[in-house]
């Protein structure tokens, strides 16, 4: 925010959580451009209340389902996104989401919490094992790549399903094995989602999907929650096709769906994938960076549509 300060002449929204609609549509009128959060939808009408100089929508998050980069095309306006500052903290965060699950640790502190009388024993509160299990990483880009990375060190083997391959060595580095997405739900004792939000990946999981894992299996989100039919993994998980699930997203967020926070085995947390101190740091000076990039003339860093840019140039 000292950034945006020292840089531009901003109206900045201070108030809490997301800006309402018409707030934004009013206050984006006049701009040379934006930056946005994952809850402000940049569409033809927000563009078109910004008017004629709009340039630049800089959105804070590598996910960009919330901006129709099409509509900014047309328009002529650049579109940025924040990847790469936030590949490592992501897998962290799906990493910390497959560990709780299989192990059951927010169960187990909620436990604790309720202060019920209790004393080691051999069958209290067994998860599954993580290390030298099967790692399927559905969604094998820069953040499904540092997930299977970090599975290495968990001696786990590495399956991985995407549209696209990576180039052989990409494989044989990460020690990660291609699967058509059936055999990897079959294989995989865990499975972490990396794919963008599309038409194509919208319910990518559903009940289908769920029986085809194993019983013992950990699904962890941290991608967007509409990649999951929710409703279909609530029954999923009380019908005992898969053993737990891990969600930073949800289907309706900010709504999670009343059968995952019954069920003691999903472990949930709020959209965390990036929260960190020094990513959240990075992600807003990339932002700035983008925005005083295209207002200066220069090609921002991590533009989402290069067409504009070389149609001016
Ligand atoms: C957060 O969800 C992001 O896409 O950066
Ligand atoms: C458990 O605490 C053990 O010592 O095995």
């Amino acid at each position: 925010m000292e950034a945006v300060a020292e840089r531009f002449d901003a109206d900045v929204w201070e108030g809490d959580g997301a800006m309402l609609r018409d707030d934004l549509l009013q206050r984006v009128r006049g701009k040379t451009g934006a930056i946005t959060l994952l809850t402000e939808k940049v569409d033809g009408e927000l563009l078109d209340a910004a008017g004629a100089d709009f340039r630049i929508v800089a959105n804070y998050a590598v996910g960009f389902d919330n901006i129709d980069v099409e509509e900014c095309t047309s328009r002529g306006v650049l579109a940025t996104n924040t990847p790469e500052v936030l590949t490592e903290t992501t897998a962290d965060t799906a990493w910390a989401l497959m560990m709780s699950a299989a192990r059951r640790v927010p169960e187990g502190d909620r436990f604790l919490r309720s202060r019920t009388p209790w004393i080691w024993g051999p069958e209290m509160m067994l998860g599954q094992d993580v290390h030298g299990k099967v790692l399927g990483i559905v969604g094998f880009g820069r953040i499904g790549q540092a997930v299977a990375r970090r599975g290495k060190g968990f001696g786990m083997s590495v399956l991985y399903y995407d549209v696209f391959r990576p180039s052989s060595d990409v494989e044989e580095v990460l020690n990660a094995a291609y699967r058509d997405l059936d055999e990897l739900l079959a294989e995989s004792d865990f499975i972490s989602i990396h794919v963008a939000l599309t038409p194509e990946t919208r319910h990518l999981f559903r009940r289908e999907q769920f029986r085809k894992m194993k019983p013992t299996a950990v699904l962890v989100n941290t991608s967007r929650g509409p990649v999951i039919d929710e409703a279909a993994l609530v029954d999923a998980l009380e019908a005992g096709e898969l053993f737990a699930a891990g969600l930073d997203v949800f289907e309706n967020e900010p709504e999670v769906h009343p059968g995952l926070l019954e069920f003691d085995r999903a472990v949930i947390i709020p959209h965390l994938g990036s929260a960190t101190v020094e990513t959240r740091d990075a992600m807003g000076m990339l932002a700035v960076d983008n925005v005083t990039a295209a207002l200066e003339g220069r090609r921002p860093p991590t533009l989402l549509n290069p067409e504009v840019w070389e149609a001016r140039s």
